[in-house]
C-alpha cells in the first residue's frame, strides 16, 4: 500500500523505476532541461545517507569557511534542494536554484536518470559528490524520518517492506547507489560514504577540498571538523531543521519527540531492526548486488 508510506499519492517513473509524488510528473522535463553551470557543485544522495552533513561541509568549502553566514542563514536557503521543498506545492524550487548566484551548491535525491542532462555535458565538467550509506542504517533512519515528517504510523517492519519494494521515495537505494557506483571513475565525480566520514572526517574533508580545488590550513581544517561534529550540528539551528519541523508540526497537527539530526551512528540498526527485517534486507542486498563489483565490505 503506497499511501501507507507516503502521505501523498506516488507514481512509478520510468525509465529509472523510481517512485515520486504524482505532481513530480509535471516537472520531469523541466528538470531534465535544467541549466547547469560549470562552477556548480552538485550533491546527490539517496535520502538519509548523510546529505545534510555533507552539504554543510561542501557549502563551507565552497564559501571560504564563512562560519558566520553558515550559522546565520539556514542551510536550505544557502543550498537549494532541486526537486523538493517542504512547501512542495507552493514553492518553485527550480526557480530558486535558477536564480541564486554562483557558485551554487545544489542538492538532489533524484536517481541518475532523472537528473539534468547537462550534468554530463556542460564543459568544463561540473563537480558531483555522491554519498553512500549502509542500507540497514538508511532504512532505520528513513523510518524515523517518515515518522518525523510524514506522520507515518506503520511499524519499522512495515517500513522495511516498503523500502525494499522501492515505495520509499525515490525508489530503491541499491538502484540509486549502483548507478553512481558504475560511473565512479568519472573524474568529476567524488564518491564518499557516511561510514568514512564517521571514521575520518579530517581525511574526507581534506579529500573533498582537493576535489573542489580548495586548500585548507591545519587550523581551518580543525575548525571545520569541530563545526561538523555530531554534537555541534545537532544544536545548530541553521542545519537541524527545527524551524521547518515546527511548521510541519503546526500544519499537520502532530507532536514528535524525535529530532532530524537523530543518532548519527554506524550500525545503529542493530538496536532497532528485528532479526527478520535484518535478514530480509541482507537477502535483498545479495540479490541486488549479484553480478556487480560493489564491495560488500565497503561499510567496514
Ligand atoms: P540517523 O537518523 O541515523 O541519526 P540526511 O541528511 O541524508 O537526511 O541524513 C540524516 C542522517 O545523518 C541522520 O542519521 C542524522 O543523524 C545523520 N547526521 C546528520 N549530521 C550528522 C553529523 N554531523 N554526524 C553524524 N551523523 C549526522
Amino acid at each position: 500500500n503506497l499511501m501507507h508510506v507516503s502521505s501523498q499519492k506516488i507514481i512509478k517513473i520510468n525509465p529509472s523505476n523510481s517512485y515520486m509524488p504524482a505532481p513530480f510528473r509535471d516537472h520531469i522535463d523541466r528538470i531534465r532541461r535544467f541549466t547547469v553551470r560549470p562552477d556548480d557543485v552538485w550533491l546527490v544522495t539517496y535520502p538519509k545517507c548523510g546529505t545534510t552533513w555533507t552539504q554543510e561541509m561542501l557549502w563551507l568549502l565552497i564559501n571560504n569557511l564563512d562560519f558566520e553566514t553558515a550559522k546565520k542563514i539556514q542551510l536550505i536557503r544557502r543550498s537549494p534542494f532541486l526537486e523538493f521543498n517542504e512547501d512542495f506545492h507552493s514553492v518553485d524550487t527550480m526557480k530558486i536554484a535558477e536564480n541564486i548566484a554562483s557558485p551554487r551548491l545544489i542538492k538532489s535525491h533524484l536517481p541518475l536518470q532523472l537528473l539534468p542532462q547537462q550534468l554530463w555535458t556542460v564543459k568544463p565538467k561540473v563537480r558531483i559528490i555522491y554519498v553512500t550509506r549502509d542500507a540497514k542504517d538508511v532504512a532505520v533512519s528513513y523510518f524515523h524520518h517518515h515518522k518525523l515528517m510524514c506522520k507515518y504510523n506503520g511499524t519499522l517492519n512495515d517500513f522495511v517492506d516498503a523500502f525494499i519494494s522501492g515505495y520509499a521515495l525515490p525508489g530503491t537505494i541499491w538502484d540509486h547507489i549502483l548507478d553512481f557506483w558504475n560511473i565512479r571513475h568519472e573524474p568529476n565525480l567524488l564518491l564518499i560514504s557516511y561510514e568514512e566520514m564517521k571514521k575520518a572526517i579530517r581525511r574526507i574533508a581534506t579529500k573533498t577540498a582537493q576535489f573542489l580545488n580548495r586548500s585548507l590550513t591545519e587550523e581551518q581544517l580543525k575548525q571545520l571538523c569541530e563545526h561538523l561534529s555530531f554534537e555541534s550540528m545537532k544544536k545548530n539551528p541553521a542545519v537541524n531543521l527545527e524551524e521547518q519541523l515546527q511548521k510541519i508540526r503546526e500544519r499537520q497537527n502532530f507532536e514528535v519527540e524525535e529530532k532530524f539530526i537523530r543518532k548519527g551512528k554506524v550500525g545503529g540498526w542493530k538496536d532497532e531492526l528485528s532479526p527478520e527485517a535484518s535478514e530480509k534486507i541482507d537477502k535483498w542486498t545479495r540479490e541486488k548486488l549479484r553480478g556487480t563489483d560493489y564491495p560488500c565490505c565497503r561499510y567496514g
